[in-house]
């Protein structure tokens, strides 16, 4: 038995932030990070909530560690919230969904019943919508997916409005996770009707819309459809699983700081080519993953009249694109040295193995295949 479902009400386009003004009466902390409040983003939010107490949590840092969740908690206790709102990249959405959670547990309140708001600034991670929040231990450089339904935000606001200062970095290095997590999604084992559909059409935006809101980032029709569609295949992954992609990026990033769609981006051709597993065909027997790319090729009308010509375009667009969004292809390109690699190849081998977005991937991974593709990887 498989399940669908989803509990987050989503409120999108024009005038969206328009949904904050039913907060009455509450305290609501808003979470974010230095950034986004020196450009006065939780002000404008707060402009919203006129009749509420507002207190601002800016500690949110990229990939947050356990510290960040803990002083928010902290910040949480202080000001008395009663409801939360989240604005920002997923990284401060998901710092808000581990405070939230964290303080039902150490503080016994009953966070499930508050009003909680996820507000994306980056099209990426599709966190305004998942059971996930990827938390990193610095001391051991792991970053942690942690799953539960209870964290999942109550209410998603997608105003693409919020996206146009993300700079093109930023915009490229999200959206390739959005990408990632359509393409991974698409032929994860858990892969279904319902999150085929969205990944179809989430990856068919982002081919069509990101290399232009990298170019422009006031385009704001791209930014809106590269904010429906990192939306959209996070649904799909919230319901399918990802892969041994991101498996290794967070194994890979967590060790060697890289941001998290880039890493994806640049492992995502290999695991394309690992799960199509084109030398291990046997009597025209292809993979069902195989057979799944050649079909988002068909989708992206690229030619493939056959499965190996099917999945050897759609590995070419993809990295086409990321040519195009100026993503380098090896560690070496992105500046790590061989010996920075070698120093944490075994721990990177054994936390991809042992990460819980791996255990979804279509084709098994062993230590030996994840080594092969960080070797191919390193380009060293
Ligand atoms: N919860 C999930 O389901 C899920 C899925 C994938 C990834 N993740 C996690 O999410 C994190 C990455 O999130 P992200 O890619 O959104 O990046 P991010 O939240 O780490 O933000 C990256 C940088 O962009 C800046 N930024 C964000 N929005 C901006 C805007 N509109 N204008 C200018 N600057 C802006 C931030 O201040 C930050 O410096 C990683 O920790 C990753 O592991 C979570
Ligand atoms: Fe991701």
């Amino acid at each position: 038995m498989k399940e669908f479902s989803f509990s987050t009400r989503i409120f999108f386009g024009e005038g969206a932030l328009e949904r904050l003004r039913k907060l009455e009466d509450k305290h609501v902390m808003i979470v974010t990070d230095r950034f986004m409040a020196s450009m006065g983003v939780p002000d404008k939010v707060a402009s919203y909530l006129t009749r509420c107490q507002v207190a601002v949590f800016d500690g949110v840092v990229p990939d947050p560690p356990i510290e960040v969740v803990a002083a928010g908690v902290q910040a949480l206790q202080a000001c008395g919230a009663e409801a939360m709102i989240a604005v920002g990249g997923g990284s401060t959405i998901d710092a808000a969904k581990a405070i939230r959670a964290v303080a039902k547990q150490t503080l016994q309140i009953d966070t499930d019943r508050w009003e909680c708001f996820a507000i994306p600034t980056t099209s990426g991670t599709g966190s305004e919508v998942t059971e996930y929040a990827v938390i990193t231990d610095r001391a051991k450089g792991i970053k942690y997916p942690l799953d539960s339904k209870a964290l999942r935000p109550p209410v998603a606001i997608l105003d693409p409005q919020l996206t146009v200062s993300a700079p093109a970095s930023v915009t490229a290095d999200a959206g390739m996770d959005v990408l990632t997590h359509a393409m991974e999604a698409y032929v994860s084992k858990g892969a279904n009707d319902f999150s085929d559909a969205l990944c179809e059409k989430a990856i068919s935006l982002v081919f069509r819309f990101l290399p232009l809101a990298y170019q422009d980032g006031t385009n704001l029709l791209a930014r809106e459809k590269l904010h429906n569609a990192s939306c959209m295949a996070g649904l799909a992954f919230n319901s399918a699983g990802l892969g041994l992609t991101h498996g290794m990026a967070h194994a890979v990033g967590g060790k060697l700081h890289i941001a998290h769609g880039r890493i994806n981006a640049m492992l995502l051709p290999h695991i394309i080519s690992f799960n199509a597993n084109l030398t291990g065909v046997r009597n025209g027997e292809y993979t069902l993953a195989a057979k799944k790319y050649q079909r988002i090729a068909k989708t992206l009308d690229l030619p493939a009249p056959s499965v190996r010509l099917g999945v050897s375009n759609l590995l070419r667009e993809v990295e086409h694109l990321n040519r195009e969004l100026k993503i380098p292809s090896t560690l070496k390109a992105w500046g790590a040295t061989p010996e920075q690699v070698k120093e944490v190849e075994q721990e990177i081998i054994s936390a991809a193995l042992a990460d819980v977005t791996t255990s979804s991937n279509p084709r098994p991974a062993t230590a030996e295949c994840v080594e092969a593709i960080l070797h191919r990887l390193s380009g060293f």
